[in-house]
């Protein structure tokens, strides 16, 4: 099973509808395939988590590269997991809100990354460490349905 994780820009402010309907595309095709996680939408950036059997987050992950809604997508992790952080949700949606103040200090620094070419090198070498620390702090967030 892998965990993916990664952030990318949206074509320009989503509305709620738009969002909604991204979510609810995401929520039918992840019941479909075995996948769960959950996404953040915060100042035009998406960070979104992905997990479940290999072939299917990498299809999904396809799917996703080529969507008109957003560009830029740069990967911050992937890896083989045996178990899922997000056992409940086929994508929940995280308002920062809810956050932790040190957990959405990590979203910022993380979405910021989409502004640093996807081939350059990781360009931090705190960013494994942030990344860990906002699984942990997020995978114990309540997760919210959009507005
Ligand atoms: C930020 C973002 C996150 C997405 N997350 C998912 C997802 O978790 N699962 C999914 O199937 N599609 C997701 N999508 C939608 C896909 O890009 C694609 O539109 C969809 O999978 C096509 O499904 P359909 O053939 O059933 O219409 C996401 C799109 C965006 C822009």
């Amino acid at each position: 099973m892998i965990r993916h994780v990664y952030t990318s820009l949206s074509l320009g402010p989503l509305n709620p509808s738009a969002l909604s309907d991204i979510l609810n595309t995401a929520r039918r095709n992840n019941a479909r395939d075995g996948l769960t996680g959950m996404l953040i939408y915060h100042n035009d950036r998406f960070l979104q988590v992905l997990e479940g059997p290999d072939a299917a987050v990498e299809d999904c992950l396809r799917r996703i590269e080529v969507d008109e809604r957003h560009r830029r997508m740069r990967p911050l992790l992937s890896e083989q997991v045996t178990e899922r952080l997000f056992t409940r949700w086929r994508m929940g949606f995280c308002d920062i809100k809810e956050l932790s103040p040190e957990a959405r200090e990590s979203v910022f620094a993380l979405t910021r990354l989409v502004e640093v070419s996807a081939n350059g090198a990781v360009p931090d070498a705190r960013l494994d460490a942030i990344l860990r620390s906002f699984l942990l702090s997020v995978g114990a967030t309540k997760l919210v349905p959009p507005a």
